[in-house]
């Protein structure tokens, strides 16, 4: 039950304020002293002409006939403030929680699908670490969505289009031999540059090889396709291990036959504009710099590829939602984009959403470019991450069964949750010491915390209906309301596109959890006493663990 929502229907219904309007107003409490939610006067003063306080006095004076779920109201400074029947409360959260089993179902479908463009890795390229914000914020969202009754269409809009390309072919032809592997593709495209300085005959070459893949000449489609599968097989270990799923893998390649329909229809418009030989659609009324479709020599860009990529979205998905989970470096390429999308008459241009993040760097490790090979790739960071696991759970935990496994899923969830509990928009500085800390705001702590529930419900497991008088007192209490949040909170994660609102979230539960561990022998000799804090502990897990599935993080029951 939404317990806000209860109480502000229940303000409502007082209609105490025919002058002032109170929706919107009422916050949960963030110290359980004030209450569990509590209503800030303040902006209801102009209106009523009368000061907070006097209007928090009045509105309570009304407040005669309290729901059962309210024990009581208090006017405190021009604070309305609400307690909730805390027996009430815990009994129907418990209820509610442990009706949904172990795992939680999806939410019923709500008819809404959502595009979800992440990952969207370049081919021949390594995958590194500035991969991982996309690949796991944009993970981490199609479950989201997944769960809360969306359909979810998660999609690799795949870099395999560019002149750079036909490099690769000509420093393959020249210099590769045998089998390629990703490590010799990125050493063919870094000699490439090199020796380019010295011979700009390589440059001719290389457009050459382009116009070939270009025109399907039969050598340079397969040597490429193979390259493809090379980068996809490469990269789909990282998935694997990550667990990230896509739809699609229809990338900048699969719009070649989509453009010249855009092309057009631009023209038709009356949206392209001839500048310098190129073509563009001017965007200075927007505040924009033109937005480039051809080239001088009739060659597509990014752009006219993302244009004929929404359209293609739009018309095969019919998305409520299309978003592109792509670094902040582009927010000017997807305003463009999409002011373009607006100006040829496509209302569904403001589904489109651009969901940028900041940028990964590792403590102790410079700047990454791939021109001179200087990267940091995802797969040695996980690695690294399960290999100190490894050392430290043979020195915290020697016997444990499933050691190997069990480092897998802490060193990759320390990674994980690492990126996602950044917030987005900030550039992060990863660290291994930080990340893999089983005490600080990590991953593992709430892996731990997890393995803890279990630990006491492997001794002994809740019987019958639990009496909530047990689980009034304030930590406990605490509790309840951090599992009463599970659902807004996935939600508003949904909303504001933001899955560190679900790390921030399972660390306080975590952390109410502890709290609450530390103070209460939950296995005692008190029956009712450890009935109830069975059933909490058993509804702490169920939460921690859906959550965690949530934001890509499995949950061992030991370690
Ligand atoms: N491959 C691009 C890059 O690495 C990201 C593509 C994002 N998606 C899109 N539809 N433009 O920068």
């Amino acid at each position: 039950m939404n317990y806000l929502q209860e109480t502000e229907n229940y303000i409502i219904s007082k209609a105490v304020t025919p002058e002032a309007d109170t929706r919107g107003l009422l916050v949960y409490s963030q110290e359980l002293k004030n209450g569990d939610c509590c209503l800030p006067c303040f902006k209801l003063s102009k209106a009523m002409r009368l000061s907070p306080v006097a209007i928090a006095d009045k509105i309570k004076e009304t407040m005669t006939d309290l729901p059962d779920f309210i024990d009581r109201v208090e006017s405190v400074s021009g604070y309305l403030n609400f307690y909730f029947n805390r027996e009430a409360m815990a009994k129907q959260v418990l209820d509610n929680v442990l009706s949904r089993g172990e795992k939680f179902a999806p939410y019923a479908q709500n008819g809404k699908t959502v595009c979800l463009d992440y990952s969207s890795i370049n081919i021949a390229k390594p995958f590194h670490v500035g991969h991982l914000l996309t690949t796991v914020i944009g993970g981490s969202l199609y479950r989201i969505y997944k769960f809360l009754g969306y359909n979810a269409v998660g999609i690799n809009h795949l870099g395999d289009w560019g002149t750079q390309f036909g490099k690769l072919l000509t420093a393959y032809f020249k210099w590769g031999d045998g089998e390629q592997t990703m490590d010799s593709l990125l050493d063919l495209y870094v000699r490439f540059h090199k020796e380019a300085e010295k011979d700009d005959s390589l440059n001719d070459e290389a457009r050459m090889w382009f116009k070939k893949i270009e025109m399907g000449d039969e050598l340079a489609t397969s040597v490429f396709e193979n390259f493809k599968r090379i980068t996809l097989a490469e990269v789909g270990k990282v998935y694997d291990r990550l667990g990230i799923v896509f739809d699609s893998y229809n990338g900048e390649s699969f719009y070649n036959d989509k453009l010249q329909d855009v092309v057009d229809e631009l023209k038709a418009k009356n949206l392209l504009c001839e500048s310098e030989g190129a073509m563009v659609v001017p965007l200075d009324e927007y505040g924009m710099p033109p937005c480039l479709i051809l080239k001088s020599d009739g060659a597509s860009l990014y752009a006219t590829r993302d244009l004929a990529c929404a359209k293609y979205r739009k018309q095969t998905y019919d998305f409520d939602k299309n978003l592109y989970v792509v670094a902040y470096q582009q927010n000017l390429h997807f305003k463009q984009v999409f002011k373009v999308l607006e100006l040829m008459g496509y209302e569904w241009a403001s589904d489109c959403v651009h969901v940028p993040f900041g940028m990964v760097s590792l403590e102790g490790v410079g700047a990454l470019s791939t021109r001179n090979g200087n990267v940091v790739k995802l797969i040695d960071v996980i690695e690294t991450a399960v290999e100190k696991t490894k050392a430290i759970i043979a020195e915290k935990n020697p016997d444990l069964e499933n050691a190997d496994e069990t480092a897998e899923a802490i060193g990759v969830g320390a990674v994980v949750f690492g990126a996602l509990s950044n917030g987005r928009i900030k550039d992060m500085v990863f660290s291994f010491d930080k990340a893999l800390n089983f005490d600080g705001e990590t991953g593992p702590y709430l892996q731990y915390t997890h393995a803890r529930c279990c630990s006491v419900l492997s001794k002994a497991q809740p019987s019958g209906e639990a009496d909530c008088k047990e689980l009034i007192d304030d930590d406990t209490f605490t509790l309840i309301r951090q599992l009463n949040a599970f659902d807004d909170t996935v939600r508003s994660a949904a909303e504001k596109y933001e899955p560190s609102i679900l790390t921030r979230y399972l660390i306080d539960l975590a952390q109410a959890f502890n709290k609450f561990y530390i103070g209460h022998r939950i296995i005692s000799d008190d029956a009712a006493a450890m009935n109830a804090r069975l059933t909490i502990t058993k509804a702490v897990k169920n939460t921690l663990k859906n959550g965690m599935e949530l934001i890509l993080l499995k949950a061992p029951e030991k370690m």
